[in-house]
C-alpha cells in the first residue's frame, strides 16, 4: 500500500508533525510505502482560477505539485495535517489543497474527475484552543469534499485541541487518537 501524508505546518518538529509521525507509524509498521510531504519547503504556487484544468485536463503551472498530482494519483491512502490558524487551515495547506481543483474537469451536471477513486484519507487539526469542537467546520469540509468530490471512499477525522506550545508528545490521549487513525488507514 502507498501512503501519502501532508503537513500544513512550518515546523517540522511542532505537534502536527508529531501527531502526523503518530498516525503514519502505524502504517510503517505494516511495512507500507510511507512518504511524508512537508509542505512549507515545497514551491506550490497559488491556483490561478484560469480554468485551464477544465478545458485541457491537468493543471498548467509548473512547480512541486506537478509531481505531487503523479503521487496523489499512484496512492492508495493520503494523510491531511493542518494547526488552525485564525480559525481556518494554515497557509501552506490552503495554498496546496485549492491545486487538487485541477483533479474536477468538469462540474456538475456532468461531472468528471480525474482522480483515481476509492482511496482513503485522515483528515487532522491541531489547535491551541481546548473546545474540540470549536474548529469542527474544517474536518468537516475537507471530509465532505474529499468524499462527496474528489471520490475518496472514507474519511477518518480527529481534532487535537489544547495545543499552545510543543506538547502532543505529552498528551497520550493525542498520540492514542493518531494512532486510532493510523490503524483506520491500512484497515
Ligand atoms: C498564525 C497562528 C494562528 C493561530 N490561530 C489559532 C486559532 O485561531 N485557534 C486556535 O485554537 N489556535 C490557533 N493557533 C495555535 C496553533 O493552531 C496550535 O498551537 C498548533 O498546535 C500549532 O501547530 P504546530 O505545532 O504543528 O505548528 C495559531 C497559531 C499560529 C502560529
Amino acid at each position: 500500500m502507498k501512503i501519502l501524508g501532508f503537513l500544513g505546518s512550518p515546523r517540522k518538529e511542532g505537534n502536527t508533525a508529531i501527531l502526523m509521525n503518530e498516525v503514519l507509524s502505524e502504517a510503517k509498521k505494516g511495512g507500507h510505502e510511507v512518504n511524508i510531504y512537508y509542505l512549507n519547503e515545497t514551491n506550490i504556487q497559488g491556483c490561478q482560477g484560469c480554468l485551464h484544468c477544465k478545458k485541457h485536463g491537468g493543471c498548467r503551472i509548473d512547480d512541486d505539485m506537478q509531481s505531487i498530482y503523479d503521487e496523489i494519483q499512484a496512492a492508495d491512502s493520503i494523510v491531511f495535517g493542518t494547526p488552525v490558524y485564525w480559525g481556518g487551515e494554515s497557509s501552506q495547506f490552503k495554498t496546496f489543497f485549492d491545486r487538487w481543483f485541477a483533479f474536477i474537469i468538469s462540474p456538475p451536471p456532468n461531472y468528471v474527475v480525474s482522480l483515481r477513486p476509492g482511496k482513503k484519507g485522515v483528515f487532522f487539526i491541531t489547535q491551541g484552543r481546548e473546545e474540540e469542537d470549536m474548529f469542527q467546520y474544517l474536518p468537516k469540509r475537507f471530509s465532505s469534499i474529499l468524499k462527496g468530490m474528489l471520490g475518496f471512499s472514507a474519511v477518518y477525522t480527529f481534532v487535537a485541541p489544547g495545543l499552545r506550545k510543543v506538547e502532543a508528545k505529552e498528551r497520550p490521549e493525542l498520540l492514542a487518537k493518531a494512532r486510532e487513525a493510523g490503524k483506520f488507514l491500512i484497515s
